[in-house]
């Protein structure tokens, strides 16, 4: 059985209007990761809703949908041996100040909302998000690469 997974990362507009969408990137190929789809774009109310929608009706959702429609963001599919695992771990903690150094929030932020990156938490929420922002994407395939 193969361990390869895929994940939905974003590139929040705070790391787009920073310039730090190469910095962020190279981080993620660096480590092995393959980028199998990617996309700029400014998202509207309705799709940041979708995406979370498992926050809907926290105190935080209403600013939260605010900043991920505020400007242009970063969409991908990365690709790559446990790649939920290794992509959270990559990013840090939700909370950029109590992120550890050579994270990627721990290394280039400070603030909790404006964290930079987002990534799927599951498998499940990986295929949902997928879903939702590359609905033409073919297929994972175990074939080598
Ligand atoms: O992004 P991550 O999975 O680490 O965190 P989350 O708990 O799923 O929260 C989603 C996003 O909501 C975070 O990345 C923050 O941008 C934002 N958030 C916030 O603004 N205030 C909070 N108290 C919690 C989350
Ligand atoms: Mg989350």
């Amino acid at each position: 059985m193969s361990d390869k997974q895929r994940v939905l990362v974003l590139l929040k507009p705070d790391a787009v209007k920073r310039h730090l969408i190469g910095e962020i990137v190279a981080r993620y190929e660096a480590r092995g990761l393959i980028v199998r789809a990617m996309e700029l774009r400014t998202i509207d109310e309705q799709l940041a809703s979708q995406h979370y929608a498992e926050h809907i009706g926290r105190p935080y959702f209403e600013p939260l949908v605010e900043f991920i429609t505020s400007g242009p963001l970063v969409a991908m599919v990365l690709e790559g041996r446990k790649a939920i695992p290794v992509v959270r771990a990559m990013n840090g903690s939700t909370d950029c100040a109590e992120s550890a150094p050579g994270t990627i929030r721990g290394d280039l932020g400070v603030h909790y909302r404006r964290n930079l990156v987002h990534a799927s938490d599951s498998p499940e929420s990986a295929e949902r998000e997928i879903g939702l922002w590359f609905p033409h994407l073919a297929p994972q395939t175990d074939d080598p690469q």
